[in-house]
């Protein structure tokens, strides 16, 4: 990282919001890494924090007025706006983002954001009916069709006492996107990729189903990771709130056995395979029809077994490389080594889901890959971004083959 952020020109926008405070930690971080930052806040942000915090971790003066002028014979959202190889806006508030959107420029952020060629990149934070808000929302996809990168917000408790989507991004994902916006890392260019995420549902009757936890978080950003990476990736997700990656064909389905007919079809033209839907290894015998009644004290369900998907694609393997995952409550290394063999695998990904942090539905992970050899390498808590583009590194520093097929 240090590498590639060295000089990098960097115009942090600070707006109004309870995590501007975070926004120190960023610029501190760039700093760190040999960027060079100059910060611009909005009136509401210096409420929340010092221009002089801000002046001392980046070694410039901080541009918070439209009238006052640093040089004399410069104008500050011209000079900004000239000078940034990118401007991130962190946090980025409802209201900048309707702005931005709306080609409202009214002080000294949005008119430097207005006259700015650099990539532009919001990590919004919000309470999380204000970044629900269907209005909100449709800005956001506005924006980013038109090319400006988000960095999606965190769930967890916000600083107003909800719980919800609207924290901060960490801020270790915020610098990952300004650094892979500076890599525009290609290395998964000409790759195909495959990605299963989220649950399965397995129908007893038209409103009822057996299912899990995931929450598709996971494998989404597994194949955004991918696609920032230039690969071409087919998303095949359980029913999942989230919305599809940028630049990724997202297809939906319900059962096991839609995402076995689904993945078979896409298979045979891919050359990586991340499978970390948690696919539902039963489903009910009997699907009713009608809503079934409870007119008896008791009601047997008989489950069959559904395909196993990942088994299949070991058995149909060529030269694909085939990446499980194992979520596990005991014996974690052992259960996970088993199914390696038992699937045919490359790699696999062993989620202690017992452990705090790690698994199902929040916004980090931490686990061990393991690879056909039995080599353990430990991935520690990150956010899943972050999570998703460490195990895409250790898997194609083991898979040489793959830069010949992409030569083919
Ligand atoms: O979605 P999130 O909330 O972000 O959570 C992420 C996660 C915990 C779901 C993810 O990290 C994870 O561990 N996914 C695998 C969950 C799982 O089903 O594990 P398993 O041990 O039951 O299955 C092993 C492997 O076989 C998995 O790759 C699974 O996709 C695959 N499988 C399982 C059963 C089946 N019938 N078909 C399959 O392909």
């Amino acid at each position: 990282m240090e590498a590639v952020l060295k000089e990098k020109k960097v115009v942090i926008g600070i707006t109004g919001g309870i995590a501007a405070y975070k926004a120190a930690e960023l610029v501190s971080s760039l700093m760190k890494h040999g960027a060079r930052a100059k910060v611009i806040m909005t009136k509401n942000a210096t409420e929340f924090i010092s221009p002089l915090t801000l002046e001392t971790l980046s070694g410039n003066p901080v541009y918070y007025d439209m009238f006052s002028r640093t040089s004399p014979w410069e104008i500050d959202h011209i000079s900004l706006a000239k000078w940034a190889d990118v401007l991130a806006v962190v946090p980025a508030t409802a209201n900048i983002i309707g702005k931005v959107c709306h080609g409202i420029a009214d002080d000294l952020l949005t008119t430097t954001i207005m006259a700015t060629q650099a990539q532009v990149i919001f990590a919004p934070a919000m309470n999380t009916n204000m970044y629900k808000n269907p209005i909100v929302q449709e800005n956001i996809e506005a924006l980013k069709k038109k090319g400006y990168i988000f960095v999606s917000p965190a769930e967890g408790r916000l600083a107003c006492g909800d719980v919800g989507e609207g924290k901060l991004a960490a801020i270790e994902d915020i610098l990952r996107a300004i650094t892979d916006y500076f890599v525009r890392k290609q290395d998964l260019k000409g790759i195909r990729v495959l990605v299963t995420a989220g649950p399965t549902r397995e129908y007893l009757d038209p409103v009822r189903f057996i299912s899990n936890p995931s929450s598709g978080k996971m494998g989404f950003a597994i194949a955004a990771a991918c696609a920032s990476r230039g690969a071409e990736v087919e998303l095949v997700t359980g029913p999942v709130r989230l919305s599809p990656p940028e630049g990724v064909n997202m297809h939906p389905v319900e059962t096991a056995l839609e995402m076995y007919e689904r993945v078979m079809k896409l298979y045979p033209s891919c050359h990586i395979v991340f499978k970390s839907a948690a696919v539902s290894d039963y489903r009910p015998q009997a699907y009713h029809e009608q809503k079934i009644k409870k007119d008896s004290d008791r009601l047997v369900l008989t489950l069959v077994k559904n395909p196993d998907i990942l088994k299949e694609l070991g058995r149909r393997k060529k030269d694909q490389i085939l990446v499980g995952f194992a979520a596990e409550t005991h014996n974690v290394l052992e259960n996970a080594m088993k199914k390696i063999r038992e699937k045919n695998l490359d790699f696999i990904l062993a989620n202690d889901v017992t452990q705090s942090g790690a698994g199902f539905m929040g916004d980090t992970n931490k686990g061990d890959l393991i690879t056909r050899v039995g080599e353990i390498i430990e991935i520690p808590l990150l956010g899943k971004n972050e999570f998703a583009h460490r195990m895409i590194d250790e898997v194609l520093k083991r898979s040489p083959h793959l830069a010949i097929r992409k030569n083919c």
